[in-house]
């Protein structure tokens, strides 16, 4: 069996120059299929917002709903290392509140850490986190809980002005305490020069090569998630119509009556109506 990777490990990779992957993954079966398939981390993204759930964006996402996730994702994969995700309300209150519900992930679900998102207003619960023993990982860039605010899901980072702002944040969450940090949507010369300003391993999504590490929504890489598709995201496979095409032969299988077939029956044994003491039924 694989050991449970630790924060340590991801600094030591960012180190000797070993990528890192993140995957998201919000039920048992995917985080036990990433786990086997090697993913450095797992990640309960409130992603799971708009990918499971069905909402328009992920601030609808309670505390309690990422728990729920992230237990079946601990449960399904026990040695991955996994993040759940801090929903929107659930740090912005206080230190206080931040430390709860960090906890709540630690102690009821099983996650090895917190992620969290912000720049230089979230350093302050960032410090208050780790003091209580919460390993966090920032993120930065789109922000997607305040994206409203950012004008929207569009790239950040585009104008000195927000370039500089973002590697001063980049520098202020490694001093906060963060063991890693997510950049999401910038240009890839500002993901190179935030990747090599810091020594804690960034994870690139959307923000290029030079990141320490790259995430992914994993229905986004599957190809099962069509309602909005980043141009950053990779489909590595094209699962939704393959789904349908299973489900549509299944139909059709069954309201033909060629589903379930001998092969995917119990067989009985003869005679079964008069072993029941039951009289034979007239057909039509
Ligand atoms: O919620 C999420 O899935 C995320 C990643 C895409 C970084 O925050």
């Amino acid at each position: 069996m694989q050991k449970r990777k630790t924060v340590p490990d991801f600094l030591s990779m960012k180190a000797k120059g070993e990528k890192i992957t993140v995957l998201t993954a919000y039920d048992a079966a995917m985080a036990s299929m990433l786990a086997a398939a090697d993913v450095d981390m797992l990640l309960v993204g409130d992603s799971l917002g708009m990918v499971i759930l069905g909402y328009d964006s992920t601030v609808p996402v309670t505390m309690d709903e990422m728990i729920h996730h992230s237990s079946a994702v601990r449960r399904g994969a026990p040695q991955a290392f996994i993040l759940g995700d801090m929903p929107f309300g659930s740090y912005q209150s206080s230190s206080r509140d931040a430390i709860l519900n960090g906890g709540r992930f630690l102690k009821e679900a099983g996650c090895d850490a917190v992620k969290l998102e912000g720049g230089l207003e979230v350093c302050d619960t960032v410090r208050a986190l780790v003091n209580s023993g919460i390993s966090v990982m920032g993120h930065i860039g789109l922000t997607p809980q305040t994206a409203t605010q950012l004008g929207g899901y569009k790239v950040q980072g585009r104008d000195i002005a927000s370039a500089k702002k973002m590697v001063q944040e980049a520098r202020a969450l490694e001093e906060a305490g963060v063991f890693s940090l997510v950049l999401e949507c910038i240009p890839d010369g500002l993901g190179k020069i935030i990747s090599e300003e810091i020594q804690i391993p960034t994870i690139g999504i959307g923000a290029g090569v030079h990141c320490d590490g790259q995430v992914l929504v994993t229905h986004d890489l599957l190809g099962m998630f069509d309602k909005f598709i980043p141009s950053f995201v990779k489909s590595y496979c094209h699962l939704s119509p393959t789904i349908q095409d299973a489900v549509a032969d299944y139909n059709n299988e069954v309201r033909s009556g060629l589903f379930p077939d001998e092969e995917h029956s119990f067989s009985s044994q003869s005679g079964l109506r008069e072993l029941l003491g039951l009289t034979e039924k007239k057909k039509g």
